[in-house]
């Protein structure tokens, strides 16, 4: 866990303009800065960067965010990692709470980095070198626009090749980044030879390793980088950064095995495929493109081995699905992987399978159906018994009660028994609320308060430190939606003075993981959209207070001239229609 307190902190200090910059052009646009929108088509610019507020926001897509959400949303990181790399950009150590971070200094990094793409360079030069190389590639089908795209090289059929491009080709620094290997007897000589290479690029376009095809036959077929201080291969994906843009438009990425399927269905315009490197799917891949698109298509081949990959597949993804994402499966005809596939039948076909491809929750009971005798008692019990492995680890609620259902009913059970049988408990009771102990007022219908209530969300995201003036009694007879919650928190928040004067942003991030994190984004977007004048805010929020307190008062009249009224609450009747009065006029109450 990082400490809030370092987070508030850190988005206080990165300057969210020079951050953007880095990867956006940006002009000068009165107070803001201004872009064409890196997350959608456009011409004319609509993506603003507020220095003040710490704040991006498009008012053609919508895309917001603070420096934290821009690297999430733009380089695809988590947020631990987006952190991570804004502290390294601005030069501070992450404080870790728990274990301490053994990652690879950011010197290490670097070097290896910078290595990294010397190499990529020297192997893009040598193709141009190898008519053999060139030769394979166009016989593959490759154009060398595709080729380029990728960054696409050869690695010469040499024992120390890297020492043209390396004048010290003994630095340890090629052995740490995997590029040489030191035998026995003490002699360097270069991992890959001979070899069509691919590099494999960071969510930031930094190659961190290489994938490398024999040239026809040969063994083995592909050879990876080993694991360095850059490259986990159960974290990164083959093609991802090329594919960032075209992911972002079709709101889908397509897992597919091979280095060749990426590239060739790239090449036919199928630009959101990516692969994993010779493994399995993990649940980080699962996580970190979820992160990124709401569909996920795994694309296998039709045989036992993609059947079985698709397995693995499934299983990465149990614990990350959503109700609102979906994750399906594509299994193309037994010949074919997905490079001649789109060779043979083109990418509208392509896409049309990806398209109607087998949603998880078919796969998955299937799967277990097919390993069960359905016709008999026994098999419906081994159903059951196999499914709880899997449904339960089913992150998406919605999803998992529909599997319960399903499920059951394959196995001739009822649903409340079949989840019973799964281990899966009862739908928890509702959590009381903040004002679950506390006699309140008669709450406000929902309908006519909203609109006052998301002003008020509004003008104290705007103006935090007005939370005092927010009486605590209104608060409590408001319906409970995310924005009174949001008020609340703010308030809360704003109590102990901490983020009072600290920049949109930063409150921002401050409210990341809460429930109430779409009310607060939902305010920022029309702040940033001007819905809030700033020279108006305290009267603004008086007179938003002051209709809140009317609409309580006269909900409260209703309630009590709606019963039958005993004489002790005729005082107290008139009193509130006193009330009522002056707040009407105007005065103070
Ligand atoms: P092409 O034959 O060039 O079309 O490659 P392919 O992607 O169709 O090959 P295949 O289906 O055999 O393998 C799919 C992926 O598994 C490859 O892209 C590699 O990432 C990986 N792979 C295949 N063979 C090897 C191997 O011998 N060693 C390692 N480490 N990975 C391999
Ligand atoms: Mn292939």
């Amino acid at each position: 866990m990082i400490p809030q307190a370092f987070i508030q902190d850190l988005v206080a200090r990165v300057d969210i303009v020079d951050l953007i910059q880095k990867y956006v052009p940006l002009k000068k646009a009165g107070a803001n800065y201004q872009a064409c929108c890196p997350f959608h088509s456009e011409k004319s610019p609509s993506f603003t960067v507020s220095p003040t507020k710490q704040f991006y926001h498009c008012f053609g897509c919508g895309a917001h965010g603070t420096a934290v959400g821009f690297l999430m949303e733009y380089a695809g990181f988590g947020f631990i990692d987006a952190i991570k790399d804004l502290a390294q950009q601005i030069g501070v150590a992450v404080p870790e709470e728990g274990p301490a971070f053994s990652g690879p200094s950011r010197e290490q990094q670097r070097s290896l980095i910078d290595v990294m793409t010397d190499a990529a360079q020297y192997y893009r030069d040598q193709l141009k070198n190898s008519p053999r190389a060139v030769d394979y590639l166009k016989r593959r089908g490759l154009t060398g626009e595709i080729a380029a795209r990728f960054g696409i090289g050869y690695a010469p059929n040499e024992w120390q090749g890297l020492a043209d491009q390396f004048k010290q080709y003994d630095d340890e620094v090629l052995s740490e980044a995997g590029l040489v290997i030191t035998n026995e007897a003490g002699r360097r000589y270069d991992r890959f030879r001979d070899r069509i290479m691919f590099p494999i690029l960071d969510q930031r376009g930094n190659v961190i390793a290489f994938g490398g095809r024999v040239i026809d036959q040969g063994e083995p077929k592909y050879l990876n980088s080993p694991e360095t201080p850059l490259f986990e291969k159960g974290r990164e994906l083959y093609g991802l950064s090329q594919a960032r843009i075209a992911i972002r438009e079709t709101d889908t990425v397509i897992v597919v095995e091979g280095y060749m399927d990426v590239v060739a269905l790239a090449q036919f315009g199928v630009g959101n495929a990516v692969a994993t490197l010779g493994t399995a799917t993990t649940p980080t891949h699962v996580q970190k493109l979820l992160r990124q698109a709401s569909r996920l298509v795994f694309c296998f081949d039709g045989d036992k081995a993609g059947r079985k990959a698709a397995r693995r597949g499934l299983d990465a993804a149990l614990a990350h699905l959503a109700d609102d994402k979906t994750v399906a499966f594509l299994f193309l005809p037994e010949e074919h992987d997905p490079d001649s596939y789109v060779r043979e039948h083109g990418a509208d076909a392509f896409q049309a399978a990806a398209q109607q491809a087998t949603p998880l929750g078919r796969f998955l009971l299937d799967a277990l159906a097919e390993e069960c005798e359905l016709g008999t008692a026994e098999g419906r019990a081994k159903l059951v018994h196999l499914a709880k492995e899997s449904i339960p680890k089913v992150s998406a609620p919605v999803l998992r009660m529909q599997l319960v259902r399903e499920l059951a009913h394959a196995a001739q059970l009822s649903p409340e028994e079949t989840a019973q049988a799964l281990g899966l408990a009862a739908p928890p009771k509702p959590p009381t609320g903040r004002f679950g102990d506390r006699k309140a007022p008669p709450p406000l219908p929902r309908a006519p308060v909203a609109p006052f209530v998301q002003k008020l969300l509004r003008l104290l995201l705007a103006r935090p430190e007005l939370g005092s003036r927010v009486p605590f009694d209104l608060l409590a007879c408001l319906p409970e939606t995310s924005e009174r919650d949001a008020v609340i928190a703010i308030m809360d928040a704003g109590e102990d003075g901490q983020l009072i004067g600290a920049s949109l942003g930063v409150w921002f991030e401050h409210f990341r993981d809460s429930a109430c994190a779409p009310a607060i984004a939902t305010a920022m977007r029309s702040i940033q959209e001007g819905l809030v004048n700033d020279d108006r805010v305290e009267d603004e929020l008086t007179d938003t207070l002051r209709r809140l307190e009317l609409l309580s008062l006269e909900n409260e009249i209703k309630t009590l001239t709606g019963s039958l009224i005993r004489p002790e609450d005729q005082a107290y009747l008139q009193q509130l229609f006193a009330k009522k009065q002056k707040l009407k006029s105007g005065q103070p109450v």
